[in-house]
């Protein structure tokens, strides 16, 4: 797999509320480029909701075009994977950049932005993603529908789920990335939703529905598989739900209204690619009626879907899957 070469584009339309009150202003002269660039990355680290966190590497082009009101940004980013996975509630600006050892993936994104008094939006960014390349003698990442890849993934989220302190099962999410070593040895990365499901329930696994985002604990797992002797180890960060409101008396634990989540194998497979198509992205949040989907239905009733230009050579899954990642739609 060494040398290939892809050129995935994405384009979104992103429709998205206004600075975040740390940001610096964002105005319309060469030296507020920093600051654009800054609100860029927490516009996109917002809408990406797979894979890993994106940091800003390097600002390589800041073109600003004035308007009788205002102005319009072009911004060069070069942005660099983090080793903090969506799931992670560490801001974006506090993760570690992947290093080169680990096979990391590098992308190029052009962001347009509006800029009016002190009114600054992202409305458009898209990105040329790739690998970085390397010359270090290590592990190569393998399509997220590796077979094996997945078997080793597979075995691990039982072995988690073995684990009797946690108060319920745990299902598959989503499968971040999956490393070959030399001898077939596999090392996986991939992130756990809690279920509604009591741990040593007698309900079958595939019937537990993943709780709704805000509600659930997460884990992100690590996990290692040697060829010579098997599932070696999986080990796991938590992370705690940002809503721990108590339910009222006789209210039910809220769970996803629609299953998202891969249990099968083919699935797993569809998972993979979905973020790339359009509609597939919506907030998870939408699924999780009734609770939420109130307030959002309506607006993404409002906000066009994204469109998605992909120009693709030769994409192993794992790569499709972060680039998809980097670009997401409202
Ligand atoms: C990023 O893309 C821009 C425009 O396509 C190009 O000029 C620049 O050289 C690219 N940078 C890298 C690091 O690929
Ligand atoms: C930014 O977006 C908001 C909400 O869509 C809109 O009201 C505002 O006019 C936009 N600002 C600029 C400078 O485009
Ligand atoms: C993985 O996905 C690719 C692209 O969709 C497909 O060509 C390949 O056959 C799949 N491999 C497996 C093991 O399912
Ligand atoms: C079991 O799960 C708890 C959280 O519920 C975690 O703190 C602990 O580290 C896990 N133990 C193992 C061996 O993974
Ligand atoms: C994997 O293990 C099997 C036996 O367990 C062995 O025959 C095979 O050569 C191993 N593969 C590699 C690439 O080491
Ligand atoms: C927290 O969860 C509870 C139970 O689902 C819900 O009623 C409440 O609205 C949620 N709070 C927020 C801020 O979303």
């Amino acid at each position: 797999m060494k040398g290939f070469h892809i050129v995935v584009l994405l384009s979104s339309a992103v429709l998205l509320v206004s600075a975040a009150p740390a940001l610096q202003l964002v105005t319309c002269t060469a030296e507020s480029g920093a600051a654009a660039a800054r609100l860029a990355m927490h516009r996109i680290n917002e809408n990406h909701r797979h894979g890993y966190k994106f940091k800003l590497q390097e600002i390589q082009g800041n073109k600003v075009e004035k308007k009788n009101d205002g102005c319009n940004l072009e911004l060069q980013l070069n942005l660099q994977e983090t080793v903090c996975h969506v799931v992670n509630p560490k801001h974006f600006e506090e993760c570690q950049i992947r290093g080169e050892g680990e096979r990391a993936v590098t992308a190029n994104c052009t962001v347009k932005m509006s800029v009016k008094n002190t009114d600054a939006n992202v409305t458009k960014y898209e990105c040329d993603t790739r690998q970085v390349k390397t010359n270090l003698d290590v592990p190569v990442l393998v399509p997220l529908n590796s077979t094996e890849g997945l078997k080793s993934v597979n075995e691990a989220v039982s072995k988690f789920n073995l684990n009797a302190t946690n108060k319920h099962h745990y299902i598959l999410k989503e499968v971040g990335r999956i490393r070959l070593g030399s001898g077939k040895d596999y090392y996986a990365e991939f992130a756990l939703v809690e279920t509604h499901c009591p741990m040593g329930s007698r309900i079958n696994p595939e019937a537990c529905k993943p709780l709704c985002p805000d509600r659930a604990h997460h884990a992100f797992c690590k996990s290692t598989y040697l060829n010579a002797t098997g599932l070696q180890s999986v080990e796991c960060e938590f992370y705690p739900p940002s809503n721990t409101t108590a339910l009222g008396p006789g209210e039910q634990e809220p769970a996803m209204a629609i299953h998202p989540v891969p249990v099968a194998l083919p699935t797993m497979v569809a998972m993979a690619i979905l973020p790339l198509k359009a509609v597939a992205d919506l907030p998870l949040d939408a699924y999780c009626l009734p609770v939420v989907a109130v307030a959002i239905l309506p607006m993404l009733a409002e906000a066009p879907l994204p469109t998605e230009v992909m120009a693709i050579n030769f994409v192993p899954v794992a790569l499709l899957t972060m680039v998809a990642m980097a670009i997401l739609p409202v």
